[in-house]
């Protein structure tokens, strides 16, 4: 009953040429918008030439946004700015960002209620270190970032948004989660929410898993009753591999 997604997030790879190869080889190929959300989220420059461009079947994302209207914020990018864009979703709160670009809790909370303001769908990320799995405190530290990145957000809100369960030892390490992991796992994170908004809206939201989900492993991931798309990354990149991977989540 929740539509499934599957989102690609391009990182800091592709040029424009390249970009441009791929999306005409996905275009006619992706099935329907109505039985799986397919979306690539690209680096901020290449998105107008990918929104014009995008078959009827693909959404386009942003990979970062700023929370405020516009200012004095050298190097950013304004929610409407995406907005205007024509862009569908943005990706909040990889870890890549709070590691090195020093994204807060408090931060993402004001982008997803920014984003929401400007009608374009949150993917809100969370995930453990290794070392935070190890030591058993996946569910405090996924707990804490749900927790934080949804203070104050209404229900209505919250259902809007997407979350995205990411282990950063899974990320581009090529070891992903067994399945049985990341259902376990989404499933803890539906249960935060649950706690916070009720069943109705945890049963409604949707989950994804994310890293080093690729063509091999997708099929026994989408399978877990929790787990409702991928963010992928590396096995977003080729044409050929994306597609698979949506084709996955219709079967
Ligand atoms: P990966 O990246 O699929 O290359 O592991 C996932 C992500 O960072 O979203």
């Amino acid at each position: 009953m929740r539509k499934p997604v599957m989102a690609g997030n391009w990182k800091m790879n592709k040029t424009r040429d390249e970009a441009l190869q791929f999306i005409y080889a996905v275009n006619n190929e992706l099935p329907s918008n109505e039985k799986v959300e397919s979306v690539i989220c690209a680096p901020a420059i290449l998105l107008r030439c990918l929104v014009k461009r995008q078959g009827d079947e693909l959404r386009i994302g942003a990979q970062n946004m700023h929370y405020a209207e516009n200012g004095a914020y050298t190097g950013e990018i304004a929610p409407n700015m995406l907005e205007s864009t024509g862009v569908s979703y943005v990706i909040l709160g990889h870890s890549e960002r709070r590691e090195m670009f020093n994204e807060t809790d408090e931060a993402i909370n004001k982008k997803i209620v920014a984003a929401l303001n400007h009608e374009i769908t949150p993917i809100v990320c969370c995930g453990e270190t290794l070392a935070e799995r190890e030591a058993n405190r996946v569910e405090e530290i996924l707990g804490n970032q749900i927790r934080k990145a949804y203070a104050g957000l209404p229900s209505e809100q919250v259902v809007k948004t997407i979350i995205a369960y990411e282990p950063i030892w899974a990320i581009g390490t090529g070891k992903t989660a067994t399945p049985e992991v990341a259902d376990e796992t989404c499933g803890y994170v539906r249960s935060v929410i649950k706690e916070m908004y009720g069943a109705e809206v945890s049963e409604a939201i949707r989950i994804l898993y994310g890293g080093s989900v690729k063509p091999s492993n997708v099929d026994e991931l989408m399978a877990k009753e929790n787990i409702d798309g991928g963010l992928v990354g590396g096995a977003s990149l080729e044409a050929e591999s994306f597609l698979k991977l949506v084709k996955a989540c219709v079967k």
